[in-house]
């Protein structure tokens, strides 16, 4: 890293939002992308400031936004979301203290297998997580919108 600032990892607080607004629109497409207004990262930090928001972590180099990781825990697995670093300090380990540092507070609850998703076209993030043993799963990933952004029911 080009600094000599300490690298920490504390819980989000609201007036991280937009330093982490702008973090996630650089690190996830999809969060410029009109047609998913699913994916609105101001919608993401107020759900999770309503659920866990204890297992919500930004790294902070100085002063600086640098990283962001979501947890969730159900009581049976435990869930990983929303890791991203800001594009000039990748291959630092940051993204490696962020998941450790959830892997260790889901560790402490008691969660004893930490799932996440990564899209098939991201070979990259894939080779992040293979590098920190995580494993593919023998399973395929379902999913369902509900409420207002729920896909239309199929015809019977
Ligand atoms: C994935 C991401 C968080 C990794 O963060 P990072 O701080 O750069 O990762 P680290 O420095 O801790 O990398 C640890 C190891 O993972 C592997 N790795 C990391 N990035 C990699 C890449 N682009 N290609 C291949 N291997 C990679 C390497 O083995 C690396 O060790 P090395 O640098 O000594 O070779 C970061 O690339 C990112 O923010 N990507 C965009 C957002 C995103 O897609 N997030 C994942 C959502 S599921």
């Amino acid at each position: 890293m080009t600094t000599n600032a300490t690298l920490s990892i504390r819980c989000f607080d609201a007036s991280d939002t937009d330093a982490v607004v702008a973090l996630w629109q650089n690190a996830f497409p999809e969060y410029r992308d009109v047609t998913k207004p699913q994916r609105n990262p101001h919608l993401s930090i107020a759900n999770k400031l309503a659920t866990q928001p204890e297992l919500f972590f930004v790294a902070v180099l100085g002063e600086r936004i640098v990283g962001t990781v979501m947890g969730g825990y159900d009581g049976h697995r435990g869930w990983l979301y929303s890791l991203a670093v800001d594009e000039s300090l990748r291959r630092h380990g940051i993204g490696t203290r962020l998941v450790a540092h959830v892997e260790a507070v889901l560790t402490e609850r008691g969660c004893p297998k930490l799932n996440l998703q990564v899209l098939s076209a991201k070979a990259d993030v894939r080779a992040f997580y293979e590098a920190l043993g995580y494993r593919a799963d023998a399973v395929i990933s379902l999913g369902k919108r509900l409420g207002e952004l729920a896909d239309p029911a199929p015809a019977v």
